[in-house]
């Protein structure tokens, strides 16, 4: 069956679109970091939060190198996958069932906080009011100084994205964007072989933030 990478929108919400994505492994699931988190290996601080951790690739990874770890995710599913992969290696990770717009009134503060492809499922225009959301929580969970490490679609991306000059808007307020570049996003390449027709040719252009919070 032919993929279309904007099916997301297709869905009543985002939970029941990534529910069916996870019935199948999906394109973004690597079994490793997107590329420019490795990149930025020595910036990670613990405890680290890994927000939207799918099957929980990066989370395992950050906590092998010796990092504490929490990765989170809303499909109950890539949790369970995620806990399996970790289970028996005796790591600092713990993966939890929990939505992201429920950031802003946990009790958890994080020195690093990971976002590997969950900012921008929250970039349409009808999605303001969770974008918000979302980043108000990012704020209440990440210690001030602390660092946001962010791959997003741009807005050039089939899934639909965001601009630079947005993401940068984005985070003018209580934030420091430290870096903003373009990079490639990297597609299972079992899911690329069936579904090539689906991608841009190399992958879908991304960008790669490192956000600092500021003390308040
Ligand atoms: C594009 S996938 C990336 C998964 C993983 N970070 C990776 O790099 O393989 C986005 C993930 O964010 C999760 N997600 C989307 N919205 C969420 C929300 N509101 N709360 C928690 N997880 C969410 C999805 O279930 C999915 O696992």
């Amino acid at each position: 069956m032919k993929y279309d990478p904007a099916s997301m929108k297709n869905y009543s919400s985002a939970h029941e679109g990534f529910v069916e994505h996870y019935q199948a492994a999906p394109p973004w699931d690597i079994g490793r970091p997107q590329t420019p988190f490795l990149t930025v290996s020595d910036q990670i601080e613990s405890p680290v939060l890994d927000v939207g951790c799918g099957t929980g690739s990066t989370s395992i990874f950050f906590a092998a190198k010796g990092h504490d770890v929490t990765g989170i995710d809303f499909v109950e599913k890539a949790i369970q996958l995620a806990q399996a992969k970790a289970a028996g290696k005796d790591l600092s990770v713990r993966f939890l069932v929990k939505d992201a717009m429920t950031l802003v009134s946990w009790d958890e503060r994080f020195s690093s906080v990971i976002d590997s492809g969950l900012f921008h499922v929250y970039t349409g225009a009808e999605q303001k009011q969770e974008q918000k959301l979302y980043v108000q929580g990012l704020a209440h969970v990440l210690k001030p100084g602390g660092r946001l490490f962010l791959l997003s679609f741009t807005e050039e991306a089939p899934e639909g994205g965001i601009s630079r000059q947005a993401l940068s808007d984005v985070f003018a307020d209580g934030w420091e964007v430290e870096s903003i570049r373009q990079v490639v996003g990297e597609i299972n390449p079992a899911f690329l072989a069936e579904h090539s027709e689906a991608f841009p040719a190399g992958g879908p252009k991304m960008w790669f933030a490192v956000i600092r919070r500021l003390p308040c």
